[in-house]
């Protein structure tokens, strides 16, 4: 069975709850795309949880792993036969890949992965998974000939490195064994950005907001009280330039903000940004947004509560029946290209 749709694939990571940063940075354009492309394109979502156990193992991972699919569902993800949902670590397939690609990649090129250098460089007690996990994610992708992978601005790098690994493959194999993945700026364009998006840490905007920041107030979890969640919108750092207007460099905080309410409202920012010009209390921006943020959450909470865990648990079976098999027939034409089978 080989592919012959084109395939737009993406994981989001199941560690704790989920920001409003992996919601309007991929969980929301993923479900645009599907729904606009899921006639005649392979959907793949699904599950990372191998890249999970990098950072958390503590028994919480199979109900975060559930309520991330409704979280697809409440979204507004539409299933036909096309759309394909699974947990990474039941299609081994995954594993073994990564441990071929391993042989193809270079201790050079994984060691500038930013988040790496981040999290792990130069500590002895860096766990080995944490250094690999852009093979891992290059595996993902390329066990699936995936062409369009939405992902935020932050993983770009590592779909570079995907491209680096699947092109030195394919020259060793002579031949195209993997389709590359697009490149960065086509992967925005697809999305329907100019340039990745990248949600920021509402009190820090210089930074993205990430799940791990330490302090509550900077981060918009999924799981939060609507109220909770606006309180947090009108507590954002912003500037004392006194002007709505979208400019990242000297206005990070504003121009967040402005991005969050065109990303909820579906409105490009161009036209956002045009509604408020010249407006320069902050206030009555900031209450904008943070009356937005809380209909979302509203909203969004209400569907989820609506879906079952057996409902999920059924899609997700279904699913990997069927791309078990897709995967298992790349993983073959890999194994043979090295001289295992
Ligand atoms: P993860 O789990 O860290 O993040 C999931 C997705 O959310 C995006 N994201 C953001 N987007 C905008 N603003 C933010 N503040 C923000 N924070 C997070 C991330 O860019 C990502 O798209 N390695 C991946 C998971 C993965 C994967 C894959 C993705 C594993 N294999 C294959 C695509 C294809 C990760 O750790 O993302």
């Amino acid at each position: 069975m080989t592919n012959t749709k084109q395939t737009i694939l993406t994981g989001i990571r199941v560690n704790g709850e989920m920001t409003l940063g992996n919601h309007l940075g991929a969980l929301l354009p993923m479900v645009r795309l599907a729904n606009k492309h899921s006639v005649n394109s392979n959907i793949n979502i699904f599950v990372p949880d191998l890249h999970t156990i990098i950072s958390d193992i503590d028994g919480t991972l199979q109900a975060n792993l559930i309520k991330s699919i409704k979280y697809y569902l409440a979204a507004g993800l539409k299933l036909n036969q096309n759309v394909h949902i699974y947990r990474q670590s039941y299609i081994p397939a995954h594993s073994e890949l990564a441990w071929i690609l391993n042989c193809f990649a270079t201790m050079g090129e994984v060691s500038r992965m930013i988040q790496y250098k981040e999290k792990g460089e130069g500590k002895d007690s860096t766990n080995v998974g944490i250094f690999d996990y852009p093979v891992l994610m290059a595996a993902d992708i390329l066990l699936y000939d995936a062409r369009y992978v939405p992902v935020g601005e932050d993983q770009f790098q590592h779909l570079e490195l995907t491209r680096d690994l699947a092109e030195r493959f394919n020259h060793r194999a002579g031949r195209e064994v993997f389709v590359l993945p697009a490149p960065t700026a086509e992967q925005a364009k697809f999305m329907g950005a100019n340039d990745g998006i990248r949600i920021r840490d509402l009190q820090n905007p210089e930074r993205k907001m990430s799940k791990s920041a330490a302090a509550e107030n900077s981060k918009i979890m999924l799981s939060d009280t609507p109220e909770a969640a606006a309180k947090k919108v009108m507590s954002a750092t912003t500037d004392s330039v006194n002007k709505v207007q979208f400019d990242m460099s000297n206005q990070p905080g504003i121009s967040n903000l402005l991005q969050i309410l065109s990303l909820l409202q579906g409105i490009p920012l161009a036209t956002v940004t045009a509604e408020w010009a010249g407006v320069t209390q902050y206030g009555e921006f900031k209450a904008a947004v943070a009356e937005e943020v809380k209909a979302f959450l509203a909203d969004f909470q209400a569907r989820v509560a609506e879906i079952s865990d057996r409902e999920v648990l059924d899609i997700l079976e279904e699913s990997e029946a069927e791309v078990s098999k897709i995967a298992q027939a790349k993983l073959l034409e890999v194994q043979k290209v090295v001289g295992l089978r």
